[in-house]
């Protein structure tokens, strides 16, 4: 599993507003969106391209587009959804399934209660979407579901990791590369990031 931290400096700031307990609702959930299109950015990286032959203004060129890989995102209910519009603003195309996930308090085990994929899901690659990923247990279980779908090519993307999430998805899912905003420092005893930015569902929907 490849890891990639995406440093740039427009999303430590970013991510410096998100964790301010200061930020409204409306600030926070355009930063994450936005926030979440730059990470998106990075791991479109290896997006494979063909050779097109176009008439400029100025005459007939040989340029680049996108070789039409079919992609999906697929969000972790709930803060996931927050991730979309972020991402779908690079990649309009992409079809989106839904995947829904509590962790059961105490134990933290995965409990899927939802999911809805488009049809042809395993034909596509597909980036798994979540806010924060904290035990790392739902998108452990929400890998794994895709898995079983037949879906082959499968990455990450979330905008906070804690170190225990991180080790725990690479344990489960070694083929699965990551793309984080920041690896924070630890979890703490109620499976919350520190420092974090508290509770990512409640702060983008504006539940607490
Ligand atoms: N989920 C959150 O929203 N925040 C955390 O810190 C951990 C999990």
């Amino acid at each position: 599993m490849a890891l990639h931290i995406v440093t740039h400096p427009l999303v430590q700031h970013k991510l410096s507003l998100m964790r301010n307990k200061g930020t409204g609702v409306k600030e926070f959930r355009e930063l994450t969106e936005e926030t979440a299109m730059l990470i998106c950015y990075e791991a479109m990286r290896d997006l494979p391209l063909k050779t097109v032959k176009l008439e400029t203004p100025q005459g007939w060129s040989e340029t680049k587009i996108i070789s039409g890989k079919k992609l999906a995102f697929v969000p972790i209910l709930r803060a996931g959804l927050g991730l979309i519009e972020g991402v779908t603003s690079l990649i309009p195309a992409a079809k989106i399934g839904h995947i829904g996930i509590f962790c059961e308090p105490g134990t933290h085990d995965a409990v899927k209660y939802y999911s809805k994929m488009p049809d042809d899901i395993q034909e596509r690659e597909v980036v798994v979407i979540d806010a924060m990923l904290a035990t790392g247990s739902s998108a452990i279980a929400a890998i794994q579901d895709l898995k079983d779908m037949g879906v082959k090519n499968i990455k990450f993307l979330c905008i906070l990791c804690s170190p225990e999430g991180k080790n725990a998805l690479e344990a489960a899912h070694p083929d699965v590369d990551m793309f984080i905003g920041a690896l924070d420092e630890k979890l703490n005893e109620h499976s919350y990031i520190v420092p974090g930015l508290g509770d990512a569902g409640d702060r983008i929907f504006g539940t607490k």
